[in-house]
Protein backbone atom coordinates (compact mmCIF):
# COMPACT_ATOMS: atom_id res chain seq x y z
CA UNK A 1 0.00 0.00 0.00
CA UNK A 2 1.12 3.59 -0.46
CA UNK A 3 0.71 6.36 1.52
CA UNK A 4 1.51 9.91 1.07
CA UNK A 5 0.97 12.37 4.11
CA UNK A 6 0.62 16.43 3.27
CA UNK A 7 1.60 18.79 6.71
CA UNK A 8 3.58 21.85 7.73
CA UNK A 9 4.97 19.55 10.66
CA UNK A 10 6.06 16.46 8.66
CA UNK A 11 8.52 15.49 11.50
CA UNK A 12 5.44 14.46 13.60
CA UNK A 13 5.47 11.54 11.54
CA UNK A 14 9.09 10.42 12.10
CA UNK A 15 7.22 8.31 14.82
CA UNK A 16 6.14 5.98 12.01
CA UNK A 17 9.72 4.56 11.21
CA UNK A 18 9.56 2.94 14.50
CA UNK A 19 8.04 -0.58 15.45
CA UNK A 20 5.47 -2.86 13.40
CA UNK A 21 5.02 -0.13 10.44
CA UNK A 22 8.99 0.94 10.52
CA UNK A 23 9.57 -2.81 9.54
CA UNK A 24 6.21 -3.03 6.93
CA UNK A 25 8.20 0.13 5.40
CA UNK A 26 11.67 -0.93 5.44
CA UNK A 27 10.32 -4.01 3.63
CA UNK A 28 8.24 -2.87 1.38
CA UNK A 29 4.79 -3.97 2.60
CA UNK A 30 4.20 0.14 3.02
CA UNK A 31 5.22 3.03 1.06
CA UNK A 32 5.20 5.68 2.62
CA UNK A 33 5.92 9.69 1.72
CA UNK A 34 5.64 12.59 4.44
CA UNK A 35 5.57 15.60 2.13
CA UNK A 36 5.90 19.24 3.70
CA UNK A 37 2.83 21.37 1.89
CA UNK A 38 5.14 24.58 2.17
CA UNK A 39 7.47 22.96 -0.49
CA UNK A 40 3.95 24.10 -2.73
CA UNK A 41 4.37 27.45 -1.80
CA UNK A 42 6.15 30.49 -4.40
CA UNK A 43 6.45 33.24 -2.24
CA UNK A 44 9.16 34.61 0.24
CA UNK A 45 7.67 33.62 3.76
CA UNK A 46 5.48 30.04 2.26
CA UNK A 47 2.51 31.30 3.52
CA UNK A 48 -0.02 28.36 3.96
CA UNK A 49 -2.77 30.57 5.51
CA UNK A 50 -4.80 33.59 5.47
CA UNK A 51 -7.66 35.13 6.89
CA UNK A 52 -11.30 34.14 6.52
CA UNK A 53 -13.74 35.75 4.04
CA UNK A 54 -17.28 36.89 6.00
CA UNK A 55 -14.65 37.40 9.11
CA UNK A 56 -14.22 35.48 12.31
CA UNK A 57 -12.08 33.73 14.71
CA UNK A 58 -8.36 32.26 13.61
CA UNK A 59 -6.74 31.90 9.75
CA UNK A 60 -7.52 29.47 6.82
CA UNK A 61 -5.35 27.02 4.86
CA UNK A 62 -4.64 28.46 1.00
CA UNK A 63 -6.47 26.29 -1.55
CA UNK A 64 -3.41 27.29 -4.41
CA UNK A 65 -0.46 25.14 -2.04
CA UNK A 66 -2.96 22.08 -1.85
CA UNK A 67 -3.91 22.20 -5.36
CA UNK A 68 -0.67 21.47 -6.42
CA UNK A 69 0.10 19.30 -3.51
CA UNK A 70 -2.87 16.99 -4.46
CA UNK A 71 -2.32 17.46 -8.62
CA UNK A 72 1.32 15.83 -7.84
CA UNK A 73 1.03 13.53 -5.42
CA UNK A 74 -2.27 12.11 -7.66
CA UNK A 75 -0.27 12.56 -10.67
CA UNK A 76 2.62 10.28 -9.27
CA UNK A 77 0.46 7.61 -9.03
CA UNK A 78 1.90 4.86 -11.26
CA UNK A 79 0.22 1.82 -9.41
CA UNK A 80 -2.34 2.13 -12.56
CA UNK A 81 -5.77 1.96 -12.50
CA UNK A 82 -6.65 2.62 -8.87
CA UNK A 83 -7.35 6.64 -7.74
CA UNK A 84 -6.33 8.08 -4.72
CA UNK A 85 -8.14 7.93 -1.67
CA UNK A 86 -8.24 11.73 0.15
CA UNK A 87 -8.70 11.33 3.66
CA UNK A 88 -8.42 15.17 5.52
CA UNK A 89 -8.58 14.21 9.04
CA UNK A 90 -11.26 17.00 10.36
CA UNK A 91 -13.46 17.00 13.69
CA UNK A 92 -15.97 17.69 11.19
CA UNK A 93 -15.90 14.72 9.55
CA UNK A 94 -17.51 10.91 9.97
CA UNK A 95 -16.28 8.89 13.11
CA UNK A 96 -12.86 6.79 12.63
CA UNK A 97 -13.70 3.25 13.65
CA UNK A 98 -12.30 -0.48 13.31
CA UNK A 99 -14.85 -1.12 10.11
CA UNK A 100 -13.24 2.43 8.65
CA UNK A 101 -10.06 1.01 9.23
CA UNK A 102 -10.84 -2.36 7.16
CA UNK A 103 -12.36 -0.25 4.43
CA UNK A 104 -9.54 2.02 4.03
CA UNK A 105 -6.81 -1.03 3.97
CA UNK A 106 -8.23 -2.37 1.04
CA UNK A 107 -7.23 0.82 -0.89
CA UNK A 108 -4.22 0.84 -2.84
CA UNK A 109 -3.51 4.67 -2.83
CA UNK A 110 -4.10 6.82 0.57
CA UNK A 111 -3.56 10.55 0.83
CA UNK A 112 -3.39 12.02 4.23
CA UNK A 113 -4.55 15.95 4.05
CA UNK A 114 -3.80 17.68 7.83
CA UNK A 115 -5.18 20.87 7.99
CA UNK A 116 -4.48 23.59 10.82
CA UNK A 117 -5.45 26.67 12.00
CA UNK A 118 -9.47 27.00 11.20
CA UNK A 119 -9.00 24.04 8.63
CA UNK A 120 -8.65 23.90 4.76
CA UNK A 121 -10.59 26.70 2.25
CA UNK A 122 -13.39 24.43 1.16
CA UNK A 123 -12.96 24.31 -2.55
CA UNK A 124 -9.60 22.06 -1.41
CA UNK A 125 -12.47 19.29 -1.19
CA UNK A 126 -14.31 19.75 -3.95
CA UNK A 127 -11.34 20.05 -6.11
CA UNK A 128 -9.86 16.73 -4.83
CA UNK A 129 -12.99 15.01 -5.30
CA UNK A 130 -12.15 15.15 -8.88
CA UNK A 131 -9.07 13.47 -8.50
CA UNK A 132 -10.46 10.22 -6.53
CA UNK A 133 -12.60 9.77 -3.39
CA UNK A 134 -12.42 12.12 -0.60
CA UNK A 135 -13.28 10.99 3.01
CA UNK A 136 -13.52 13.54 6.00
CA UNK A 137 -12.55 11.62 9.00
CA UNK A 138 -12.72 12.57 12.50
CA UNK A 139 -11.07 10.77 15.32
CA UNK A 140 -13.71 11.37 17.90
CA UNK A 141 -15.79 14.25 19.64
CA UNK A 142 -13.08 16.36 20.75
CA UNK A 143 -10.75 18.38 19.00
CA UNK A 144 -7.26 18.63 18.61
CA UNK A 145 -4.74 21.17 17.07
CA UNK A 146 -4.64 20.16 13.49
CA UNK A 147 -5.19 16.89 11.48
CA UNK A 148 -1.30 15.69 12.20
CA UNK A 149 -2.26 13.42 15.22
CA UNK A 150 -5.38 11.75 13.84
CA UNK A 151 -3.61 10.79 10.72
CA UNK A 152 -0.73 9.06 12.87
CA UNK A 153 -3.55 7.09 14.43
CA UNK A 154 -5.46 6.24 11.17
CA UNK A 155 -2.15 5.38 9.44
CA UNK A 156 -1.28 2.66 12.50
CA UNK A 157 -4.64 1.31 12.41
CA UNK A 158 -4.99 0.56 8.80
CA UNK A 159 -1.29 -0.54 8.42
CA UNK A 160 -1.61 -3.02 10.76
CA UNK A 161 -4.88 -4.71 8.88
CA UNK A 162 -2.22 -4.59 5.38
CA UNK A 163 -1.88 -8.23 5.11
CA UNK A 164 1.83 -9.24 6.81
CA UNK A 165 2.07 -6.43 8.83
CA UNK A 166 1.12 -8.06 11.74
CA UNK A 167 3.14 -11.14 12.71
CA UNK A 168 0.63 -13.38 13.88
CA UNK A 169 -2.53 -12.65 12.03
CA UNK A 170 -5.10 -14.65 14.65
CA UNK A 171 -4.01 -11.49 16.65
CA UNK A 172 -6.32 -9.18 15.08
CA UNK A 173 -9.03 -11.19 14.96
CA UNK A 174 -9.12 -11.55 18.82
CA UNK A 175 -9.05 -7.98 19.56
CA UNK A 176 -11.09 -5.27 20.58
CA UNK A 177 -13.55 -4.15 17.83
CA UNK A 178 -13.23 -7.02 15.40
CA UNK A 179 -16.06 -8.60 16.76
CA UNK A 180 -18.34 -5.64 17.88
CA UNK A 181 -17.37 -6.40 21.54
CA UNK A 182 -14.41 -5.43 23.59
CA UNK A 183 -11.70 -7.60 24.27
CA UNK A 184 -11.40 -10.28 27.35
CA UNK A 185 -9.25 -9.72 30.16
CA UNK A 186 -5.28 -11.46 29.52
CA UNK A 187 -3.24 -12.76 32.21
CA UNK A 188 0.19 -14.05 32.15
CA UNK A 189 2.75 -15.52 35.31
CA UNK A 190 3.12 -15.61 37.78
CA UNK A 191 0.04 -17.59 38.36
CA UNK A 192 -0.14 -15.49 41.49
CA UNK A 193 0.70 -12.17 42.33
CA UNK A 194 0.84 -9.93 44.98
CA UNK A 195 -2.41 -11.81 46.70
CA UNK A 196 -4.17 -11.97 43.34
CA UNK A 197 -4.94 -14.98 41.65
CA UNK A 198 -5.47 -15.65 37.83
CA UNK A 199 -8.95 -16.52 37.34
CA UNK A 200 -8.94 -20.13 38.11
CA UNK A 201 -10.33 -21.81 34.15
CA UNK A 202 -7.69 -20.53 32.86
CA UNK A 203 -5.55 -22.47 34.12
CA UNK A 204 -7.97 -25.76 33.43
CA UNK A 205 -6.42 -26.65 30.36
CA UNK A 206 -10.28 -27.17 29.24
CA UNK A 207 -10.54 -24.91 25.96
CA UNK A 208 -14.65 -24.95 25.61
CA UNK A 209 -14.57 -23.35 29.32
CA UNK A 210 -11.88 -21.05 28.52
CA UNK A 211 -13.45 -19.91 25.33
CA UNK A 212 -16.87 -19.77 27.09
CA UNK A 213 -15.50 -17.65 29.96
CA UNK A 214 -14.20 -15.25 27.37
CA UNK A 215 -16.91 -14.96 25.56
CA UNK A 216 -18.75 -13.83 29.05
CA UNK A 217 -15.69 -11.58 30.10
CA UNK A 218 -16.85 -9.91 26.66
CA UNK A 219 -20.16 -9.57 26.80
CA UNK A 220 -19.85 -8.32 30.46
CA UNK A 221 -16.71 -5.69 29.85
CA UNK A 222 -19.08 -4.35 26.62
CA UNK A 223 -22.61 -3.87 29.27
CA UNK A 224 -20.37 -2.17 31.91
CA UNK A 225 -17.91 0.31 29.95
CA UNK A 226 -19.76 0.35 26.51
CA UNK A 227 -22.95 -0.58 26.21
CA UNK A 228 -23.29 1.22 22.66
CA UNK A 229 -21.94 -1.48 21.41
CA UNK A 230 -23.81 -4.28 22.45
CA UNK A 231 -26.15 -6.31 19.66
CA UNK A 232 -29.85 -5.89 20.93
CA UNK A 233 -29.60 -9.34 21.99
CA UNK A 234 -27.31 -9.22 24.32
CA UNK A 235 -28.11 -5.82 26.15
N1 LIG B 1 -8.42 17.84 13.71
C1 LIG B 1 -8.77 18.51 14.82
N2 LIG B 1 -9.53 17.76 15.61
C2 LIG B 1 -9.68 16.55 14.99
C3 LIG B 1 -10.36 15.35 15.30
N3 LIG B 1 -11.07 15.21 16.42
N4 LIG B 1 -10.30 14.34 14.42
C4 LIG B 1 -9.61 14.49 13.28
N5 LIG B 1 -8.96 15.59 12.93
C5 LIG B 1 -8.98 16.62 13.77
Amino acid sequence: MRIDVVSIFPSYFDGLTLSLLGKARHTGLLDLRVHDLRDWTHDRHRTVDDTPYGGGAGMVMKPEPWGLALDEIAGSDVSGTEAPTFIFPSPAGEVFTQATARDLSTRGHLVFGCGRYEGIDERVFEYASGLGEVRLISLGDYVLNGGEVAAMAMIEAVGRLIPGVVGNPESLVEESHEDGLLEYPSYTKPSVWRERAVPEVLLSGNHGAIAAWRREQQIERTRRRRPDLLPPAEA
